[in-house]
């Protein structure tokens, strides 16, 4: 059992009676259960056993598609027809798109009822719950639609990742090794020589994880400066995310992070900031546990168009985050295209 103190609200890893606790403070007027069809069956159950509240249970498809507009219509008319007042309480049980439309329906709903975040994917556990970022994807731009607002609380509970299938599980692991990377390198260093998945002190990482996250967007709660280097990876990973996207063969996040931070660590080794030994040692690291996949980056002038594209740009310059050392970032580094195109040819070859 862990707790991190959050500026407005506290995140609870493996505590139920700190979850029974938060409904008894907050009385709500009625409780609605946001849920996907896999965090319906594998989830909700579980937390029916904690809940002795009456609970109106709304249930969305699963997947990114959904993360839409047309799927807040239907979240927001099910708490009108539920009579869903100012003191109702919405509470989202699932990965990182129950927690971001979950989260915006509850945050627009009359000007803003309070929710509860409870993530059951290693990505949302250590990424998407931290720092208030809800929203929707709309015009084929992802989060293109959203706001910031936090959560009433947080619950983080390692069992529910007993269900998440392997592929969704290493898909969270790289933003682990990101924040190892940008943030600390004795974590890197632990978590990145690992060799497979089984025996890990999922609690103990998922903390050190959340708290570099949240050291990190609290001093820089909307992306002026410092939160940028949570970035590390995502403009290349974001592109090949993106890319892929609508293809018979497409990427989990992650797994197009893990591409994007060796493209990226290139690049900080590039500009003169980690040695050729620590770049090698992140490429070969990322590549045992994430597998060599060059035809991902083989599109080369297809991806860097959507970098160019991308919002946080500007001028048609590309602006990354990079590794200052391995444990220290860096963010808004101008890098020329050449160098892009070098980095794509450094993850490609077979060494
Ligand atoms: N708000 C933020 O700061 C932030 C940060 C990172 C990512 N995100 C967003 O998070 C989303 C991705 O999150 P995700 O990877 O959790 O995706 P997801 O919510 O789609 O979940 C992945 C899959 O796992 C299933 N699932 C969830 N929990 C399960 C469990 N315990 N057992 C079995 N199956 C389970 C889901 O039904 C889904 O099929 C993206 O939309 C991304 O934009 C937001
Ligand atoms: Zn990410």
């Amino acid at each position: 059992m862990k707790s991190i103190l959050c500026k407005n609200y506290q995140i609870h890893i493996n505590n139920w009676s700190a979850f029974r606790k938060s409904l008894e403070k907050v009385r709500p007027s009625s409780v609605f259960i946001l849920v996907d069809e896999n965090t319906e069956k594998f989830c909700l159950p579980y937390l029916f056993e904690h809940l002795t509240e009456r609970a109106e249970v709304i249930s969305i498809p699963s997947g990114e598609v959904y993360k839409n507009i047309e799927t807040c219509q239907f979240v927001w008319s099910r708490l009108v027809k539920g009579g869903a007042d100012r003191q109702s309480l919405v509470i989202n049980l699932g990965g990182g798109v129950i927690g971001d439309l979950g989260g915006f329906c509850a945050a627009t709903y009359m000007r803003g009822i309070r929710f509860i975040q409870v993530p059951t994917t290693l990505l949302s556990q250590v990424d998407a719950s931290v720092g208030g970022k809800l929203g929707v994807d709309f015009m084929g731009y992802k989060n293109m639609v959203g706001l910031i607002s936090d959560p009433a609380g947080v619950f983080i509970f390692t069992d529910f990742l007993r269900t998440l299938p392997a592929d969704q599980f290493r898909s969270g692991y790289a933003e682990l090794l990101k924040h190892g990377l940008i943030a600390d390198r004795e974590t890197w260093e632990d978590l990145s020589k690992k060799k497979n998945f089984n025996g890990l002190d999922t609690e103990e990482m998922i903390y050190q994880s959340l708290m570099i996250k949240k050291t990190v967007t609290e001093q820089d709660p909307n992306e002026k400066g410092l939160r940028k280097i949570l970035n590390f990876g995502h403009t290349i990973g974001h592109a090949v995310e993106s890319y892929w996207m609508q293809s018979r063969t497409p990427l989990l996040h992650g797994e197009a992070i893990a591409i994007g931070m060796v493209g990226e660590a290139y690049l900080s080794y590039r500009v003169g900031n980690i040695s050729e030994n620590e770049l090698f040692d992140i490429r070969n690291s990322i590549l045992s546990l994430y597998g060599h996949h060059p035809r991902f980056v083989k599109p080369s002038g297809k991806l860097i168009e959507i970098m160019k594209a991308d919002k946080k740009n500007s001028n048609g310059h590309i602006k990354f985050a990079l590794l200052e050392s391995v444990g220290q970032a860096c963010y808004d580094v101008d890098i020329r295209q050449d160098a892009i195109e070098e980095s794509f040819i450094f993850y490609t070859q077979k060494l």
